[in-house]
């Protein structure tokens, strides 16, 4: 925490991180001097009076990037800055306020992908303007290309609202399979599986405590991937079972499998390998949070791991609910 006067002044400094502990990070410059960056930050006409939250992003001497918040407010001497480290907020503080903090830092990257249909949409409305008697091919082209445009806006804020929204619902006790058999009833209504055999192992025994919506949401997502990894084609297996105090779905498909490069980054917000219009990246990163928020985990399994020839084998692991 800093103390500024009203000229903006360091009056002090507190390293005390929010967990307690003196100086979190060992190989970080002392607080004090790190001042004029965050002021740096701030806006408004005296930004240092002017209360606002702000975020930081800045490499320690090491060279690892630490995203921090910023948050200020006004006193009868000058202001108080607080500066909250990412990675502390999120284990310091309660789940709710912790996934909007991620939320917040996903902002960033929601403006850049929607950035890019939007610009898209601008110039095509801004050639469909200038052209006083657009040929019927031109007119075709440009609504084909504001449709996708479109969809891809409304697909990352549907799937964002999801995001936001893990933690409000209400949860229940019900059999993991209901959710991954209703997540199957979605691929099946939309023609998904016309050409892929499923291989399906359940437990109905197998109970957990939480938001089946949401739940189906990890499922689905790890389906139509699946289903888009072999490209319509291949075999898909579906095994549900009980591992000592934990509920296991394992997801396997027989297509290409993921690389080592790509492996390292799929459950990264907005990572994505598929073509423009065909994927946002944010089906891995969305389920991640979900099994997260319902004390789970969700892993692509490492090679060895799998079964010789299958291709991706992911793993949701979710708590069994008490008896
Ligand atoms: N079963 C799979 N087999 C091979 N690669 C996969 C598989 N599942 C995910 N991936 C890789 O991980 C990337 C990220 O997946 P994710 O679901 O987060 O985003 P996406 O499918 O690209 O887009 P979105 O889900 O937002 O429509 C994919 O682009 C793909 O490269
Ligand atoms: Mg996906």
């Amino acid at each position: 925490m800093l103390m500024l006067s009203s000229q903006g002044r360091v009056l002090g400094a507190s390293d005390e991180s929010a967990a307690g502990a003196k100086n979190p990070r060992a190989e970080d410059v002392p607080l004090r001097e790190r001042a004029g960056h965050y002021i740096g930050l701030l806006k408004g006409i005296v930004p240092w009076l002017t209360t606002q939250q702000a975020e930081s992003v800045r490499s320690l001497p090491s060279g690892v990037v630490v995203r921090e918040r910023l948050h200020l407010r006004r006193t009868a001497w000058g202001s108080c800055l607080t500066v909250v480290d990412h990675h502390e907020w999120v284990h310091a503080v309660d789940p709710q306020t912790a996934r909007l903090a991620a939320l917040g830092f996903m902002i960033a990257g929601v403006c850049h992908e929607v950035t890019n249909p939007l610009t898209s949409l601008h110039s095509i409305v801004q050639i469909l303007r200038a052209d006083k008697s657009p040929s019927r091919e031109l007119l075709d082209k440009g609504l084909d290309n504001i449709a996708v445009n479109v969809k891809r806006i409304l697909d990352i804020s549907r799937r964002l609202v999801t995001f936001a929204r893990v933690g409000d619902e209400p949860r229940e006790r019900f059999a993991v399979d209901e959710a991954v058999t209703e997540a199957l009833y979605v691929l099946r209504h939309e023609g998904l599986l016309e050409h892929v055999e499923l291989r399906r192992r359940t437990d109905d025994a197998a109970l957990v405590v939480g938001n089946i919506g949401q739940t189906r949401e990890i499922f689905l997502n790890l389906l139509v991937n699946a289903v888009q990894a072999m490209q319509g084609r291949g075999t898909l297996e579906v095994e549900t079972r009980r591992t000592g105090a934990q509920v296991e779905v394992r997801v396997g498909d027989s297509g290409p499998g993921v690389s080592e490069a790509i492996r390292k980054r799929i459950f990264e917000p907005f990572f994505t390998t598929k073509g423009a219009g065909q994927g946002t990246g944010i089906g891995l990163a969305i389920s991640k949070e979900i099994a997260l928020d319902h004390g789970g985990t969700i892993e692509l399994q490492a090679p060895a791991d799998a079964e010789p020839g299958t291709g991706a084998v992911f793993c949701v692991r979710l708590p069994q609910a008490p008896a």
